[in-house]
């Protein structure tokens, strides 16, 4: 297949970029760049053994990307492309809604034009919000605390209306719950701009040196030891994931959901412990208060994607811990 991944230069995207690859497909790839690094388009054909296209472009100019859509046929996107700071989109919200949801709208109007059928988007197990139990099931209802979790249940709906009214449009959501890892040869993994607002970056900064010491954001949470519990996923297990949701989507009807995750809460303390244990390095760390709109757990029910996409999640906390460190290490992170 050809294939079209927006944001395909980020942390998620790149992993999939070479799963697409070494599975044989023709990968075109669209990055702004805002939050990624042009290095990571070498790393990725060196990884998945074949070149791909790439071009940098914004989603929000829409002559730029009408002229990718002209130059190729595309079988499928993989939309990635999108802000994902959570904290930010409190402060600046219409930033948010300009980039996601607008740049899905260009995005999607160019595919009617096109016709190109078929989507796999990013979404995330944000779009449950604070008040269903875990684990968390696909059909449970959504809320969000948030304008970027907004962002991805706006697209959500937008993307089902889209396939209600076309019987041609198919479209798979796939909810992710906590990417963390990184390829296994260090070349490529998460790279955030500025300081981490997530846990595993964060814990990898502190390891290298960079960060004085890990804030746990409140020890009073009703979890076997009092800290947030999350399902952490190898990121690698996730592009994979997004390889069967390709396999899958042209044999569905309409929209089809799913949730990326390993079905196992850890807690921050285990995840501490888990990296002390890959890498024998300690981490230092203090307990503060709890930060606003966590939610104390949050893990998934995978078996809609087991089931149905013939997908799990096959890597362990300790093969997270140290293939982030390893990226780190690599003087990459
Ligand atoms: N945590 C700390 N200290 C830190 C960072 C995080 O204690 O410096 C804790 C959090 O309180 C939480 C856990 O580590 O208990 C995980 O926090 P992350 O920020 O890594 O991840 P979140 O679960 O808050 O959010 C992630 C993504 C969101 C996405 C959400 C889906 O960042 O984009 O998962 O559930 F929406």
């Amino acid at each position: 297949m050809k294939v079209l991944v927006t944001g395909g230069a980020g942390f998620i995207g790149s992993h999939t970029c070479v799963e697409l690859l070494l599975a044989g497909h023709d990968v075109v790839m669209v990055d702004n760049f805002s939050n990624s690094k042009r290095s990571v388009v070498g790393m990725i054909e060196q990884l998945g053994k074949k070149t791909c296209v790439c071009y940098e472009a914004d989603l929000l100019h829409y002559s730029d990307l009408e002229r990718i859509f002209s130059e190729h046929h595309f079988d499928a996107i993989i939309h990635f492309a999108g802000l994902k700071a959570v904290g930010e989109s409190v402060a600046f919200p219409l930033k948010y809604y300009e980039n996601n949801v607008t740049g899905t709208l260009n995005l999607c109007r160019l595919m009617k034009q096109y016709q190109v059928n078929h989507m796999v988007f990013s979404s995330s197990a944000t779009v449950y919000g604070m008040n269903n139990p875990s684990p968390l099931t696909e059909e449970m209802p959504l809320a969000t605390t948030n304008p970027y979790g907004s962002t991805k249940r706006m697209i959500e709906q937008i993307l089902t209306d889209l396939a209600a009214a076309d019987t041609d449009f198919k479209v798979i959501l796939l909810r992710y719950f906590n990417p963390i890892g990184a390829h296994e040869s260090g070349l490529i993994g998460e790279n955030p701009k500025g300081i981490p607002n997530n846990l595993m970056p964060y814990i990898t900064q502190v390891a290298a040196g960079q960060l004085e010491q890990l804030q746990i954001f409140g020890n009073d949470y009703d979890t076997h030891d009092g800290t947030g519990v999350r399902d952490y996923i190898h990121v690698v297990d996730l592009a994979k994931g997004h390889l069967k949701a390709l396999e899958r989507i042209g044999y569905q009807e309409g929209t089809k959901v799913y949730n990326l995750g390993t079905g196992v809460g850890y807690s921050v303390l285990d995840v501490i412990g888990g990296f002390e244990k890959a890498t024998g390095i300690k981490i230092p760390y203090t307990i503060v208060d709890r930060r606003s709109g966590d939610v104390g757990v949050c893990f998934a029910d995978p078996t809609k994607a087991k089931m149905e996409l013939g997908w799990n999640a096959e890597k362990d906390l300790e093969s997270m811990c140290k293939d982030a460190w390893n990226f780190q290490r690599s003087s990459r992170g």
